[in-house]
């Protein structure tokens, strides 16, 4: 009975999505054949609005195909619909402005126009925006689409090749000035289809060359233009960040970094460290390399506001929680998320940093505070208290941030780090974590739970690797008062072992 229950309501989420999906089509093919119309005709609008539906069922169908998330978000769909029908429009517009020109410059020919076009914006923003794959099959609708409204048997080689050109110049695009370069490169290639045209229709040598040329080569620079204005319009209104915008974030000069590279040091070479384990997991659990390095250099940043209750911060100085109860040191532990929230904000982060910021641990228990209390008192503390709010991981990239996490401050309290011992110690958090039911609401499975403690595994024996002895020097002595000799960090220091051991509880 309970499967049946499940069963239906499978189904019905199912037929709830295509119905979704269906409505999409009509509406987006409704608006792209009212972009195609040229006069007002019944018999056209039932044409291309058949058109429309056909070919954008295809494209549905090819992204149900590779890209099945962006059938599960409706703002992909949307976004990718709006870019569609927006791409007509701006051409048309852009159609409009030429014609209103022509009357004042003198008479400018409809295909010398239509060599203007920004038709490969679309493709470009697209590769920006999802990936090149969605882009190939959106330069190719928005191509013949544009044929059709020009009536031009040209229009489609010309303005397929053009934004094919525009969608590899940014395949891959690391700052915002790429993508000028990429609309350089589309007025380059355009010029050359033109010279080709006019060469086949042996016209390159006559006076009538001069403006389609002129014209190809504005274009490139126009599709630049309108790309870098609509793109963080889009990114702000579809919540949705691009590579470019994570590249920025992953600036170390960024005033959020450098504020905590100043007041938290130990967050800061904490943070870096987690964005190392991220990203060597990332790629294989099909997660963005980029967007998991960027979430875990930003993951603490809440820890700027009282860093040194955090126990990387107190490298040598006065445990702040000597003074504290238990229940108020778990207190400010917890409030670092909330503060991370709220800095995020006011710095204007993309919302999937927000979300690993708020999830990153996720609904877990501050062990070392809640013994503490348990010892203190005698009795069992409400265990609430001493858990961190959550939601838990609603996303892999929230998954794998949680899972470095803990295990980069766990690393910190092994004395002798050899590859077994690391790998065991992997082994142990990664577990703690996921016996823990934290990772009870995100996607990941065991296979990748298994590739990520490898990826851990292997990261961490690099950075613990043993060198050979230094003859004559013995670093295991703290440095004397008035001494010159000894670099040493104290290391063996049975104080600071100890209080080593209690940074992996503390260690947020
Ligand atoms: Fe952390
Ligand atoms: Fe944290």
């Amino acid at each position: 009975m309970k499967n049946g229950v499940l069963t239906k309501s499978k189904r019905e989420l199912f037929s709830e999505n295509m119905r979704r999906d269906i409505a999409f089509l009509v509406i987006f093919s409704f608006f792209a054949a009212i972009m195609l119309m040229s006069d007002l005709s019944v018999n056209k609008f039932i044409g291309f609005f058949s058109i429309c539906i056909v070919l954008l069922s295809i494209y549905y169908r090819d992204i149900l195909r590779y890209s099945p998330e962006y059938i599960r978000h409706r703002k992909y769909l949307l976004l990718l619909g709006v870019l569609l029908v927006g791409t007509i429009f701006g051409a048309r517009l852009a159609d409009y402005f030429i014609s209103s020109l022509s009357q004042v410059l003198g008479y400018i020919s409809p295909e010398t126009a239509m060599y203007i076009l920004p038709i490969p914006a679309g493709a470009l923003l697209v590769t920006l925006l999802f990936d090149f794959h969605s882009a190939l099959f959106f330069s190719f609708i928005t191509s013949l689409l544009a044929g059709l409204w020009l009536a031009e048997a040209t229009a489609p080689l010309y303005f397929f090749i053009g934004s094919l050109t525009a969608s590899f110049g940014v395949i891959r695009c690391k700052k915002r000035s790429d993508i000028l370069k990429a609309g350089l490169l589309v007025s380059s290639i355009n010029v050359l289809i033109v010279t080709v045209l006019l060469l086949i229709s042996k016209e390159l040598f006559t006076g009538g060359a001069v403006s389609p040329l002129i014209a190809a080569a504005l274009s490139g620079v126009i599709v630049a233009a309108i790309v870098s204005l609509a793109l963080p319009l889009l990114e702000y209104f579809f919540k949705h960040t691009t590579d470019i915008s994570l590249l920025e974030l992953l600036d170390l000069n960024q005033p959020l970094m450098r504020n905590l590279l100043i007041a938290a040091p130990g967050t800061y070479h904490h943070s870096i460290i987690v964005g190392n384990l991220v990203e060597a997991a990332a790629e294989a659990v099909d997660v963005n390399p980029l967007l998991a390095r960027v979430t875990a250099y930003y993951h603490d940043i809440g820890k700027v506001k009282m860093p040194e209750y955090f126990v990387e911060n107190q490298a040598g100085s006065v445990n702040k929680h000597d003074k504290l109860s238990p229940h108020m040191s778990s207190m400010i532990l917890i409030s670092h998320v909330k503060e991370g929230i709220e800095l995020a904000k006011q710095f204007k982060l993309p919302k999937m940093v927000m979300d690993i910021i708020e999830q990153h641990h996720g609904t877990n228990l501050i062990t070392y505070f809640y013994q503490k209390a348990k010892s203190d008192t005698g009795e069992d503390p409400p265990e609430e208290e001493y858990r961190y709010p959550g939601p838990r991981p609603q996303s892999r990239v929230a998954a794998l941030v949680m899972l470095a996490d803990a295990v980069e401050a766990a690393s910190r309290v092994l004395k002798d780090p050899t590859s077994s011992r690391i790998e065991a110690l992997v082994d142990k958090m990664v577990n703690h974590v996921f016996l823990d039911g934290q990772l009870n609401e995100c996607e990941l499975t065991l296979k990748d739970i298994s590739l990520i403690k490898k990826h851990f595994t292997f990261v961490l024996t690099g950075i613990f690797h043993r060198r050979i002895d230094y003859p004559g020097f013995d670093f295991d002595v703290e440095k004397k008062p008035g001494s010159r000799e000894g670099s040493g960090d104290g290391g063996g220091d049975k104080g600071q072992t100890e209080k080593s051991k209690s940074r992996s509880a503390k260690t947020a």
